[in-house]
């Protein structure tokens, strides 16, 4: 889904809030020609049950910038709780009672030419309402990318850098021009790394089995999640292991995992189906724990989330929880 923001909508640039069509950059500005910003994304989901806003896991994804932001050398002059609280006041002056997505970024903001950088930094937050990102309740096809995910020691692919991400563009335009849903990129080494906007899981032999973080894979908040629920609920054993491409034509269940697309199960690679290409029952019983976790239904993953609104029923179904537990 492509989400389009209202030039009405509240925004955070500059340390004032401010509608989004006031929130303008130079022409010249350092990221705007040579890509250096680090963003994050971060959902917030409506519980329909509660009549509650819950931003999920922000707090991670606020530490997570701040650490990538370092990878560039820019600052972000805000601790990650006072950026929670920024999220939350930012959410609450648009008056908005819908999914949503949050979208940090901080760059290089001097306006001259020449790449070498210097200590200007600015940073914005903009919320939008959004929706599903891929349409994957039945499964997706996706597709071995003929790019190669970035290396370390060229971008590293642990941050959200913005230049990072032609690598992702070129491979999801070539993905879906070629009639699949999603590219997984392989890395400089010929093994699976990720897709282009999500991690990737596989499951063999009744194993969970992810790329490890140093081969050239995003450190994604939803992995961490989806290997809780995993570990803790299904009591699966997680690997993190190097994965030959040839391993997602056998392997019995195969899935992605993003703040966008949530966890996306994989049904065909390649054209070939996985498994029997329906949806496989450990990945169908993630999406559902995931599900279930992100609008605060399961009291021991409410840690995961910040109530934006804080309702009075969800205080009370809150408040019934802990006096349960
Ligand atoms: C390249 C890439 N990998 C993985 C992810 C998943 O990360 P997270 O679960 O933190 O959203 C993303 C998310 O945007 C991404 O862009």
């Amino acid at each position: 889904m492509k989400a389009e923001a209202d030039p009405n909508v509240i925004v955070y640039f500059n340390g004032q809030y401010m509608p989004l069509k006031d929130a303008n950059v130079s022409i010249l500005t350092h990221a705007l020609h040579y890509g250096t910003g680090v963003f994050e994304g971060i959902r917030a989901n409506w519980d329909e049950e509660s009549k509650e806003l819950f931003v999920l896991r922000p707090l991670e994804h606020y530490q997570r910038w701040k650490l990538n932001c370092g990878i560039l050398r820019i600052d972000v002059p805000r601790t990650a709780e006072e950026l929670c609280a920024i999220t939350q006041e930012l959410i609450r002056r648009n008056d908005f009672h819908s999914n949503l997505y949050v979208r940090p970024l901080a760059y290089k903001c001097a306006e001259r030419i020449g790449v070498a950088t210097d200590d200007r930094d600015a940073f914005a937050i903009v919320a939008i309402p959004f929706g599903e990102y891929l349409h994957a309740e039945e499964g997706i096809h996706a597709g071995v990318s003929p790019w190669r995910r970035i290396d370390d020691n060229a971008i590293p692919a642990r941050g959200k850098i913005c230049g990072a991400y032609v690598n992702s563009a070129l491979a999801s335009d070539e993905a879906r021009r070629c009639g699949f849903d999603e590219a997984i990129l392989l890395n400089e080494s010929g093994h699976v790394a990720e897709g282009a906007t999500c991690n990737l899981f596989m499951v063999r032999k009744g194993k969970l089995i992810t790329p490890a973080v140093t081969d050239n894979v995003l450190e994604g908040i939803t992995r961490d999640s989806v290997m809780e629920l995993a570990r803790r609920e299904l009591g699966l054993d997680i690997v993190e292991r190097t994965i030959d491409r040839s391993e997602l034509y056998i392997c019995d269940e195969l899935f992605l995992t993003g703040t966008a697309v949530g966890i996306a199960p994989v049904v065909r690679v390649d054209h070939r189906p996985v498994k029997d290409a329906a949806l496989g029952p450990i990945t169908r019983r993630l999406a559902h724990l995931y599900c279930e976790a992100a609008r605060g239904r399961l009291p021991v993953y409410r840690r995961w989330l910040q109530p934006v609104y804080r309702t009075a029923a969800a205080a009370q179904s809150m408040a019934v929880e802990k006096s349960v537990a």
